[in-house]
């Protein structure tokens, strides 16, 4: 169903991949919702995805950028808002990525390289990002800006490696950077904290499968999908939450105030 909830709206949405995606998701739900927009990704993903395929079916172009490259961001915000013709309403930072996950290093056994690598994009291409839309004063008054994140910012998940410790990163730069937009720009700055979701992102941390059926069981309402993250992404950027900012705001299906469920419980006294 369609609101027109981001008619006459323009922005960016970085990190659609696959149609796995979260940010493909929220693509997709934004052009239903009459928002216009430019893709963007890190030139290595744009060749091995399908970023066209989502280009063609929302009237959108593509513009490569490596989140941890702050030339690529300015001539991204350059180029978008040419494209669109104004200034940015809002921007979806979809971007997540551990070399220590992806290589099976355990967070005992760092190899700090690739962990300052992971920070690099996982989390200060937030700043980075934030930082280049400020100093181009790139955005519309009360135009919206969302990371997404993880509660292994505030919990402890053993196989989140040092993700957790780079959502921890993102999550206090959204209300750092968020007080300063919010004052000086009037932009609005949040994260959502999304359920365990099958992408190519999560499926690469370890026993992503025992997790993602853990917290269902956890959740009164079960996980929240990729899709439902979209729908939730497109109600911060709409007009009906202007005065929503410096938060983390958990999608997750209630799995974040739970103790233990009845299901979990049963599982455990067999
Ligand atoms: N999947 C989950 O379980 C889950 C749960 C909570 C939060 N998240 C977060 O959601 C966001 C989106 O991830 P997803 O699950 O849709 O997976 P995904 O793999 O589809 O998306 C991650 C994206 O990051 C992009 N990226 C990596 N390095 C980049 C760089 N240097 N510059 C620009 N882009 C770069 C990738 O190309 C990819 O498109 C991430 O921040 C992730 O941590 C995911």
């Amino acid at each position: 169903m369609s609101y027109n909830l981001l008619k006459g709206k323009r922005g960016i949405i970085f990190g659609a991949l696959d149609e796995n995606s979260i940010a493909w998701k929220t693509a997709e739900r934004a052009h239903e919702e009459g928002a216009e927009f430019v893709l963007t990704n890190a030139p290595v993903a744009l060749r091995m995805g399908t970023i066209n395929t989502l280009a063609e079916k929302t009237n959108s172009e593509v513009i490569p950028a490596d989140a941890t490259k702050v030339e690529d961001l300015e001539n991204l915000i350059e180029k978008s808002q040419e494209i669109l013709g104004g200034k940015l309403d809002f921007v979806l930072h979809s971007i997540g990525m551990s070399i220590n996950v992806r290589k099976g290093k355990h967070y005992t056994d760092q190899n700090y390289d690739w962990t300052h690598k992971g920070l690099d994009v996982s989390a200060m291409s937030f700043h980075k990002l934030m930082q280049t839309l400020y100093k181009k004063d790139a955005m519309n008054e009360w135009g919206s800006i969302v990371a997404l994140t993880y509660m292994a910012a505030q919990r402890v998940f053993p196989d989140y490696n040092d993700m957790a410790d780079n959502k921890a990163y993102l999550e206090s730069v959204a209300r750092s950077f968020g007080y300063f937009f919010g004052k000086d720009k009037k932009v609005r700055v949040n994260t959502i904290s999304q359920s365990p979701t099958p992408t190519s992102a999560g499926q690469g941390v370890k026993g992503f499968t025992g997790f993602m059926n853990y917290a269902e069981r956890m959740s009164p309402l079960g996980n929240a999908t990729a899709l439902e993250c979209a729908d939730y992404t497109l109600t911060l950027f709409s007009d009906l939450t202007k005065k929503v900012t410096l938060q983390n705001l958990f999608h997750d299906g209630g799995f974040s105030n739970m103790g233990v469920s009845q299901e979990i419980m049963e599982e455990m006294e067999e």
